[in-house]
């Protein structure tokens, strides 16, 4: 399947205000905001993109540009690369590609077998196979709620201990076809492993920690008047955003005068900003998108 870019121009409408600028996009995926931007940007101008996964970064190896480096890592690492003040602009679109539920080979997907890894990583952490052969059960009972908002977490945790005491869960038919099974709501449309397998990729990736790491790391490194953009597909990522964003003043207590507080340095630009209904159609994808943009001031 192609991985159709989301909110594509109106994210760099907004992240490209300098032409000569320095930017960084944090999660290359396939390439499609990437390839834009170098072709927004003046010749001497900069972009470096990151990607964990190795297909994604393999991908971008191959583009020959000289404004371009390509980084094999997690976006938390940003400040192992740039010091600080020396960003103009940073974008997010957070998540997974389409690319790695086409194949069962990544372990991503309940439609395809595959061997239950789900790490973007592939050369550090566990897999998911791995992890579930030793969690406790309150320990999967914990993600499923946390990170899925599974509401079955309890029968599908006792199911998934109850079935690795006679075999070990490898695949990832395996463990849909577990969570199918005792599912107590039959619905069609969504397949009942949907919020579970959610669940489990944030877990094994650390997907949240990553992303509180790297909105410090990106705020230190970007120049004032410098942007961020980031667009999360769902509330877990959105949330952290903007609590992460939010003006400290509202952490305060109420009886230290208010000219004694310091602002966070951001400014929200822009909020909520979502595809147009022509996008979703093209892109089903991108229905759940949500952009934000803030300032450096
Ligand atoms: C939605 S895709 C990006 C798609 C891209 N904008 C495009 O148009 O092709 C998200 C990408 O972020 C990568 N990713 C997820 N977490 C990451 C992290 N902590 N550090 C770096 N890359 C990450 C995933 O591997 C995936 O390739």
């Amino acid at each position: 399947m192609l991985h159709f870019p989301v909110l594509l121009e109106e994210s760099l409408d907004f992240l490209i205000h300098k032409k000569n600028g320095k930017y960084v996009d944090c999660t290359y995926g396939r390439g499609g905001h990437t390839q834009s931007i170098l072709n927004r940007i003046d010749a001497d101008a900069e972009l470096t993109s990151f990607d964990k996964d190795l297909d994604a970064f393999n991908h971008a190896a191959l583009i020959k540009n000289k404004n371009f480096n390509a980084i094999h890592n997690s976006f938390n690492k940003l400040e192992n690369t740039f010091d600080k003040e020396t960003v103009d602009g940073i974008l997010y679109d957070l998540g997974t590609c389409s690319t790695h539920f086409d194949e069962g080979n990544r372990g991503f997907s309940f439609l395809h077998d595959g061997p239950l890894d789900m790490r973007f990583n592939v050369t550090k952490g566990i897999p998911l196979s791995a992890w579930l052969k030793k969690a406790t059960q309150k320990e999967i009972m914990d993600i499923l709620y946390k990170y899925g908002d599974e509401k079955h977490a309890k029968i599908i945790s006792s199911s998934i201990l109850d079935h690795r005491s006679k075999n070990e869960i490898k695949s990832t038919i395996q463990l849909a076809n577990i969570i199918e099974d005792i599912y107590p709501e039959k619905r069609k449309k969504i397949h009942p492993a949907t919020k579970s397998f959610q669940a489990f990729r944030i877990h094994i990736n650390n997907e949240l920690g990553e992303l509180k790491e790297s909105l410090e790391q990106a705020s230190n490194i970007l120049v004032k008047n410098g942007i961020i953009v980031v667009i999360s597909f769902h509330s877990l990522e959105d949330n952290i955003v903007k609590e992460f964003f939010k003006p400290s003043v509202m952490n305060f207590p109420k009886d230290i005068p208010l000219n004694t507080i310091e602002e966070k340095d951001f400014k929200c630009i822009a909020k909520k900003i979502r595809p147009t209904e022509e996008e979703v159609a093209l892109n089903k994808r991108s229905r759940s998108a949500i952009m934000r943009v803030f300032k450096k001031i």
